[in-house]
């Protein structure tokens, strides 16, 4: 799966959304509970990997999940937590 990271706090430009083909893609609240470091997150079961999003980000947020920087890769488990229980 797409990966929504950290530069889309701040940002939440929510180009990705447009382009998302089956709307996986939601606004969430700070994975840390702080609303200014609100962000959107990528529903991991939902996307098919079709790539659209990755280009779409005007400040390079989203990853395909094998190619997240090493400093971002806590942004995989933080995706996939905003779904649980959803
Ligand atoms: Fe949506 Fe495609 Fe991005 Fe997955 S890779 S979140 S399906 S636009
Ligand atoms: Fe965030 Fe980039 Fe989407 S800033 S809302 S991941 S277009």
């Amino acid at each position: 799966a797409y990966v929504i990271t950290q530069p889309c706090i701040g940002t939440k430009d929510a180009s990705c959304v447009d382009v998302c083909p089956v709307d996986c893609i939601h606004p969430g609240p700070g994975e840390d509970g702080y609303d200014e470091h609100e962000q959107l997150y990528i529903n991991p079961d939902e996307c098919i990997d079709c790539g659209a999003c990755e280009p779409a980000c005007p400040v390079t947020a989203i990853f395909e999940e094998s190619a997240v920087p090493a400093e971002w890769k806590q942004w995989i488990k933080i995706n996939a937590d905003f779904f649980q229980g959803a």
